[in-house]
C-alpha cells in the first residue's frame, strides 16, 4: 500500500484512487468541508518504468453489451472525447503542473522509441471515433514542441465528423497558427495564467513574458481561429488578483477565458485545498465589476460552466467559463478517455495506471482486436475521482498531467 492507502498490486484493476478504495460521499458540500489536511507527501515523479510495469490488464469486451451505437461505461457514461498527449515534454515549468524541482535536468522523459508515431495515433483515434468519440484534443506537455505536429493535425482532420482541437502554452503558436489552420485544426485553447508579467513569469517558471502569449492569441485570431479559449488556473495568493483584469481583457471579444480550480493532478504539485479558489468566488468577483448571468451548456457534460456578460445594450459582451473540478465535480457526465504519450489509455485524469495499447499495436493486433480492447476498457470504467477526492487521495501516486494530457 502507498502512503495514501492505494493498492499497488498491479492486478486488482483499481485504475484511480477513489471508486472502490475510498467511500463516495456524493454530496459536494460535504466533500469541500472534508479538506482539512494539507498535502505533506514528498514529491515523487512517476517514471516510464513505473507506468509500464503498472499497465492494467485489458478487460475482455462483454459479448452483446455493446449494441454498436453507444458504448457506455459502468456508470452509463458514453465515450465522446479523446485527449491525446503527443509529447511529455514542455518548455514551461508551470508550478502547478511540471514543478522545476521534479522536472529538472535529471528527469527521464520518454525515449523516442516509446512515443507513439503519428500513424499509431491515427489508428487509435480512428478506432475511438468508430466507437463514438466526437472530439479529439491534442495536448501534452506542449504539443507544438512535437516535430511535424501540423502533419498529425492534417491526418486527424481527415476523420469525418470530429471536432479537432489543441491546447498550447502559446510559445510556438505565433509561428504555427496559420499552418495549423491550413492543416485543418478547428479550434485552439491557450493556457494563460496571468496578465501581470511578473506573476506570469514566475508561474511558468522559465521567465517567459506574457506579451508573447498575448501576441500569439492575436496571431491565432488573425489566422482564422475566431474564438480562442484561454485557460487560467487560479491559485489563491498567486494569481487571483488577476481574475478581474483577465475578464476585462477579453470582455467584449469572441475569445473565452475559463477560470480553472487548481487541481491535485499528478503527484508533484504540492496541492492543498487552501490554494483553491472556488468557482463561485471567481464568479462573484467578476460579477461585482461586469454583471453576468449563467448560460446554457453547449452540450451535455460540458466541462466549463458558461457565464454571459449582461452589459446593458451590448449583445456582444461575450462570455467566460468556470471549471470546478474540485468544488463541483463533474464525473457523472465525464465522457473523456486519455491517450498517453507512450500509447496507453487512461480512463481518468487522476488515474494511476493505464491500458497499454501500444504493445497491442506493435504486436501486430488487427483493427478488430484494437476495437475489442477499447470496448473492454470502456465497459469496465468506473472512475469518479473528483467526487471522492480528499487530502489523502491527493497524495496518491497519480500519473502526471503532462504525460496523459491536460
Ligand atoms: P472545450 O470543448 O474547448 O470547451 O474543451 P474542454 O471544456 O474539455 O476544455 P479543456 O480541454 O480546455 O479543459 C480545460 C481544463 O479543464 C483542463 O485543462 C483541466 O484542467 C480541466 N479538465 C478537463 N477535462 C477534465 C476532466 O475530465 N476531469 C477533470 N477533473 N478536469 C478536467
Ligand atoms: N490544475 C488545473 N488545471 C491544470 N492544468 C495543468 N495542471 C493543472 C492543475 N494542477 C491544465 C491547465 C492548462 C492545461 C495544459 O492543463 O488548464 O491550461
Ligand atoms: Fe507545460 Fe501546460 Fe504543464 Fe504549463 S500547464 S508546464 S505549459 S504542459
Ligand atoms: Fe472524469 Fe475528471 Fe471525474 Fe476523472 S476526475 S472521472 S477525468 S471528471
Amino acid at each position: 500500500m502507498s502512503s495514501a492507502g492505494v493498492a499497488e498490486d498491479g492486478g486488482a484493476g483499481f485504475d484511480t484512487v477513489g471508486c472502490d478504495m475510498f467511500p463516495c460521499y456524493g454530496n459536494r458540500t460535504d466533500t469541500t468541508r472534508r479538506y482539512t489536511l494539507y498535502m505533506v507527501a514528498p514529491v515523487i515523479p512517476i517514471t516510464k518504468a513505473d507506468t509500464s510495469a503498472r499497465a492494467l490488464p485489458i478487460p475482455a469486451a462483454a459479448a452483446g453489451a455493446f449494441d454498436g451505437t453507444t458504448l457506455r461505461d459502468t456508470r452509463g457514461r458514453p465515450i465522446r472525447d479523446l485527449r491525446i498527449s503527443v509529447t511529455d515534454r514542455c518548455n514551461f515549468r508551470c508550478t502547478y503542473c511540471m514543478p522545476k524541482e521534479v522536472f529538472d535536468q535529471n528527469y527521464q522523459y520518454l525515449p523516442h522509441a516509446e512515443v507513439l508515431s503519428f500513424e499509431e495515433i491515427e489508428r487509435i483515434a480512428r478506432v475511438a471515433v468508430g466507437l463514438g468519440v466526437k472530439k479529439i484534443r491534442l495536448t501534452g506537455g506542449e504539443p507544438l514542441l512535437r516535430r511535424g505536429i501540423e502533419d498529425l493535425v492534417a491526418m486527424l482532420a481527415q476523420i469525418e465528423g470530429i471536432d479537432l482541437t489543441l491546447t498550447t502554452n502559446g510559445s510556438a503558436l505565433a509561428a504555427k497558427a496559420a499552418k495549423l489552420k491550413a492543416a485543418g485544426l478547428h479550434r485552439l485553447t491557450v493556457s494563460l495564467d496571468s496578465l501581470d508579467d511578473k506573476t506570469f513569469r514566475s508561474m511558468n517558471d522559465v521567465d517567459y513574458p506574457v506579451d508573447k502569449v498575448l501576441e500569439a492569441i492575436d496571431a491565432a485570431n488573425a489566422a482564422g481561429f475566431a474564438q480562442v479559449k484561454i485557460n487560467m488556473v487560479v491559485k489563491r495568493g498567486v494569481n487571483d488578483h488577476d481574475i478581474v483584469p483577465m475578464a476585462r481583457r477579453f470582455h467584449g471579444t469572441k475569445n473565452i477565458v475559463r477560470f480553472i480550480e487548481f487541481m491535485d493532478v499528478g503527484a508533484t504539485n504540492g496541492w492543498r485545498m487552501d490554494d483553491v479558489i472556488p468557482s463561485r468566488e471567481v464568479v462573484a468577483r467578476i460579477n461585482a465589476v461586469f454583471p453576468c448571468a449563467p448560460a446554457n451548456p453547449n452540450h451535455v457534460g460540458e466541462v466549463a460552466e458558461r457565464w454571459k456578460y449582461t452589459d446593458a445594450g451590448n449583445e456582444d459582451a461575450g462570455e467566460f467559463g468556470v471549471i470546478s473540478s474540485v468544488t463541483e465535480a463533474f464525473c457523472s457526465t465525464c465522457t473523456r478517455a486519455r491517450l498517453s504519450t507512450d500509447g496507453s489509455i487512461y480512463t481518468c485524469l487522476f488515474a494511476q495506471r493505464g491500458y497499454d495499447l501500444k504493445s497491442l499495436i506493435r504486436g501486430g493486433a488487427s483493427g478488430d482486436a484494437l476495437r475489442e480492447a477499447f470496448i473492454g476498457i470502456w465497459q469496465q470504467r468506473r472512475d469518479n475521482y473528483s467526487e471522492v477526492r480528499t487530502a489523502e487521495t491527493a497524495k496518491a501516486k497519480k500519473v502526471e498531467m503532462s504525460f496523459i494530457g491536460g
